[in-house]
This record gives C-alpha cells, structure tokens and sequence, in this order.
C-alpha cells in the first residue's frame, strides 16, 4: 500500500520551496543530535509524494542551513513570547512551518498566513497546533488580511524565507502596514543581499520551482527607515548564527571559507528589530 494517501504536490514557484525548508527540518529530526528535532516536519514529508531531490537538501548537513535559521528565529520568538505572553503572533508565509506546534505559546493568539492553496495543503497535512490557532488564506501584500487582525496587543511578526520573494516596495509596504497597525511589537527574519539576489541562480529550491528573488537589504538601516519607532536589536550573518558548531566537521569548513569572503559572508542575515508606536 506503499504511496496511499500520500499528496502528490503541483505547486510550483515560491509555494513549492516550502518543501525545501519543510524537508531540511525533516532530515534534522532523524540525526543523533538534531538542531530542531521536529517530528511533525518528518511525518509531513512521511505523506507527500514528491521529489524531495529538487530541492537541494540532500544531506542532514545541508539541512543545517535551514534548521539553525528557524533555531534562531524561534530562540529570539521564545524570548518575546516569555516577556509578552499574551500577545498576537503573525507567522507570514507559513508554508508547512510546524513554528506554532513547536513554540506552542499558551496564551498567545497565532495567526498563521501564506497563499490559499498552500494553506489548504496545510490543512490537509498538518495536526492542528494548540492554543488559539488560525490560519489566513492570502498573500501577505493584499491590503485586506490585516482587517480580521484584532490589533489590541503587542505583536511577534516572524517571516522565514519570504522578504527576498517579495518586491522591495511590497515588503516596505507590509512592514509599514504591521508596524503602524500594532502598540509595539517585534519583528524576526531573514534576508539576502542584493549580492545573493543577484546570484539567486545557485540555489536549488529557488531554481528548480521557477520562482524569483526580488529583494535584496544590504544594512538594517534600510528597515530602521520605514517606521520611526523601528530599532534593529539584532542581524547575525547567516554563516554565524549560534550553533555551527554542532554541525559536522565537512559543514563547518565550508562555512569558515564563506565567511572568510567579505562579499560571500554578507549574503544571507538574520535580523529582529523592535518598535513602539512613534
Ligand atoms: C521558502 S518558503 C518558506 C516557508 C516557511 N516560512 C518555512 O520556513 O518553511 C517561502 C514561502 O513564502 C510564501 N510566500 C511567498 N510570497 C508570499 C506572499 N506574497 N504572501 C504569502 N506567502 C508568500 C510561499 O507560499 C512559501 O510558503
């Protein structure tokens, strides 16, 4: 009965890399010592029919470059969520992101967003997380999704490989629109260069799906200057989060030979800023 009930996908563009990260968190989970130990990634990728080859994590040390993002992202959520329990959480482009499962804030009110037929996939594939949980079918540059937001408490907004999809003035326009809406909040994510976005060709997942970069940010400055209470705490280059060293040695090289090259270690960050209504 080997392949019954397994969903076969046709997405394709920027939905379809969402298998890249979803099967990075998947080999994690099977290694002695995982960066994430997501298991509902893992039985998620268990259902879908897919050739996971396509995107270019083919190794669990290839997976660290996705699990130790996502470790980061949610070390600095858990954070926030520890100093505002009750707040709201929009988790943008969500793809099949177990986030929520794995963070599980009590209290918190989570919204997760992405495109109607990755949401429906979602559905189909994913144990709904505990908690007040729900889940908007849009893309996150439509003006109307915000609208079912109620926007009475401080907010986490956490966006993992969507900035460099959207158009510069899409993703100005958002962070705008969220950062405007809400008290005071936070804002965790990750970005490319306008170097990476240049070079996005080398990147499997990005060509293998057909879809486009768009949106390089060079220096936080950039985002600092959208919002007049927006302060940036944090941008850790992607080759120096916390936790290389738990990755095997081949990894770790390879790491230290990208870092030893200005243009090639400025290529991916991860950043978290703050603001308060100005
Ligand atoms: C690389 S995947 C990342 C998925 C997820 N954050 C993760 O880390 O597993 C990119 C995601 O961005 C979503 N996306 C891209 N543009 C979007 C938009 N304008 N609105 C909503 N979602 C978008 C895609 O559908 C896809 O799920």
């Amino acid at each position: 009965m080997v392949g019954m009930g397994r969903e076969k996908i046709t997405l394709t563009g920027t939905q379809e890399t969402m298998l890249a990260t979803l099967y990075g968190r998947a080999l994690d989970s099977a290694l002695p010592r995982p960066i994430l130990g997501d298991a509902v990634s893992a039985e998620a990728v268990r259902r879908i029919d897919y050739d996971f080859r396509k995107t270019g994590i083919t190794s669990a040390t290839k997976s660290a470059s996705v699990t130790l993002r996502a470790k980061t992202l949610d070390d600095w959520a858990r954070e926030f969520l520890a100093a505002n329990p009750e707040c709201t959480v929009l988790h943008l482009a969500c793809g099949l992101d177990t986030r929520a499962h794995r963070l599980a804030p009590p209290s918190a009110r989570w919204f997760d967003v992405d495109f109607p037929d990755v949401v429906e996939l979602r559905e189909r594939l994913l144990p709904t997380p505990p908690g007040d949980y729900a889940m908007i079918s849009s893309s996150v540059t439509d003006e109307a999704w915000l609208e079912q937001v109620p926007d009475d408490r401080p907010v986490l907004v956490v966006f993992e490989g969507l900035s460099m999809y959207l158009r510069e003035e899409d993703g100005a326009r958002l962070i705008r629109r969220v950062t405007e809406s809400f008290p005071s909040g936070e804002l965790l994510f990750d970005c490319f260069s306008s170097l990476g976005i240049r070079a996005q060709k080398l990147i499997p997942a990005v060509r293998n799906s057909g879809s486009t970069l768009h949106w390089g940010i060079d220096d936080p400055r950039e985002i600092e200057r959208l919002h007049p209470g927006l302060t940036c705490v944090n941008a850790l280059r992607s080759v120096a989060v916390p936790g290389i060293e738990l990755l095997p040695l081949p990894a770790r090289i390879g790491l230290k030979v990208f870092s030893a090259i200005p243009a090639l270690r400025d290529f991916g960050r991860i950043m978290r800023f703050r603001f308060t209504s100005a």
